[in-house]
């Protein structure tokens, strides 16, 4: 192992050792956030040989191609060796940034055929995920592909069966899945602490252009720069417009608008706290109401989704909410609503309020009783107190619990450390195609409802679209 890594590894543990401890304000802190925590740290304190270094390459090296690539090279022993992108001066950045030595190329082939590639980051746009992820599994290699997993619901089972047959690990980028804040919820919900669950509220809203994904263009943005022939490959001959490639997320030929790409984070968090399948019937409406720059997908969408009563939860519905023109500033939280109170996680945290029904029925107040002639009103209030105890005629009050994650606290930097250590010890990840297609098909089933103008019919168990 090199001096380099054993430098980035001590880093990394000593970033771990201040950040990774769930704090908590109330004794209801479980250790088992502990405990997993430091069972990673403990877990990278083995020394590693030359054998137990990763290569990665990066495919698709834009913003959370940059993102990925910073952040598993924080995991230790992983080591860049190739970056792959369609636009030349992103492969000029690639070596800048991380030395000469980096092979780059805007054919991602080349990077498939390359026998130092141990496992590749997939941040291209939507449109490329599934075919790379495919011809990446053929060619050996493991995966750790940006969200969502699939462009169409179509290509979603072409994945989960190339991944088991690969014995290969896959993982989907929602990092979420991974956070400590998310575990402590599912722990909380699973415990009873809200009673039986039947709603879920998740929202995502913004209010900026970069929010809405009008990003600063290159200056030499062109045909010579970009290989826009391969962006377009087995596609519907287009010509070049530099909008298609660089704001590519407001085009459902290349992005899968606000639903694939915020709505599947919300779902896949959703689904890893309750431990859900997937839902049955989904329904999305939507309107462009501000950012009209030629995109063909809403930037305002709400989904309304119904969860079936299920062997991990009972019955629940899912609303999900975008607004990319939120005159609240933007906002972001996700609240599971059970029958004795909420959780609601929200800003690297979560609260638990309690609301509990006292055990006798309402009276009185604003009742039909005063409406009645008064000799019946008074046998009625003295049957009710006949009936009913104190006790019994008080809501139970329980205080409110707060959770934080330590500040600093990086959920993406847990999520690779899950994806490589799975490559090492060839174990499992909670967000494998599974899971990513499970979360990215009722969310592009919010496109389909919305452009087709229907409910959508889903069988979550064995992933397939109902008439
Ligand atoms: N997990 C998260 O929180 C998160 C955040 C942002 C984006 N994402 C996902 O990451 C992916 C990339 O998003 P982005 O914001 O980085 O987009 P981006 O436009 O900044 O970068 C995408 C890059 O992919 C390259 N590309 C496209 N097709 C290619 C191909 N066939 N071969 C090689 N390169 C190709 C383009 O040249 C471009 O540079 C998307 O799927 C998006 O949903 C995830």
């Amino acid at each position: 192992m090199s001096n380099n890594t054993s430098e980035s590894r001590r880093k990394f543990l000593q970033q771990l050792g201040s950040t990774s401890l769930l704090l908590a304000s109330n004794p209801l802190s479980s250790f088992a956030s502990r405990e997993k925590a430091e069972e990673r740290i403990l877990r990278y304190q083995k020394k590693f040989t030359a054998n137990d270094q990763v290569n990665v390459a990066v495919i698709g090296f834009g913003i959370q191609g940059h993102m990925d690539v910073g952040t598993a090279l924080k995991v230790p022993g992983v080591k860049l060796v190739a970056a792959c992108d369609l636009y030349k001066g992103r492969l000029l950045n690639a070596k800048e940034m991380y030395g000469n030595d980096i092979f780059t190329t805007q054919n991602y082939q080349e990077i498939l055929d390359r026998k130092d590639v141990d496992a590749v980051i997939i941040a291209t746009s939507d449109h490329w995920h599934a075919r790379i992820t495919k011809e990446a599994l053929k060619k050996g290699k493991h995966i750790y592909c940006e969200k969502p997993m699939v462009h169409y619901i179509s290509e979603g089972m072409g994945v989960v069966e190339a991944a088991k047959a690969s014995n290969k690990i896959v993982q989907v980028g929602s990092q979420r899945v991974s956070s400590v804040v998310f575990a402590k919820a599912q722990e909380l919900l699973k415990s009873g602490e809200i009673g039986k669950l039947n709603m879920v509220n998740a929202v995502y809203d913004r209010q900026s252009s970069i929010g809405a994904w009008e990003y600063t263009m290159p200056s030499d943005a062109s045909p010579e720069t970009v290989d826009w022939n391969k962006y377009v490959e087995g596609m519907n001959k287009q010509s070049w417009d530099p909008k298609k490639f660089f704001w590519w997320r407001n085009y459902k030929d290349f992005g899968t608008g606000v639903a694939g790409d915020l709505f599947v984070h919300l779902l896949s968090g959703t689904h890893f706290i309750t431990g859900s399948k997937g839902p049955e019937k989904i329904f999305a409406a939507g309107q462009l109401s501000y950012w009209k720059d030629g995109r063909d997908v809403p930037d305002v969408m709400t989904g309304i989704i119904q969860y079936p009563d299920s062997p991990e939860h009972p019955a629940f519905e899912l609303t999900l909410q975008v607004n990319f023109i939120s005159g609240t500033g933007g906002s972001e939280s996700t609240k599971f609503v059970g029958e004795e109170g909420v959780i609601e996680i929200k800003n690297n945290g979560l609260t638990v309020h309690h609301s509990i029904m006292p055990k006798a029925p309402g009276f009185g107040g604003y009742d039909a009783v005063f409406t009645y002639p008064k000799a019946m009103q008074d046998t009625l209030t003295q049957q009710y107190n006949a009936k009913y105890t104190a006790d019994e005629k008080k809501a139970v009050s329980k205080p409110d619990i707060n959770f934080k994650a330590p500040t600093g606290y990086n959920e993406h930097l847990d999520h690779h450390t899950h994806f490589f250590d799975a490559i090492r010890t060839n174990g499992t990840v909670v967000e494998d195609a599974t899971f990513g297609f499970r979360a990215a098909a009722p969310a592009l089933a919010c496109n389909a409802s919305y452009f087709e103008k229907k409910i959508i019919n889903w069988d979550p168990v064995n992933m397939k679209l109902k008439p």
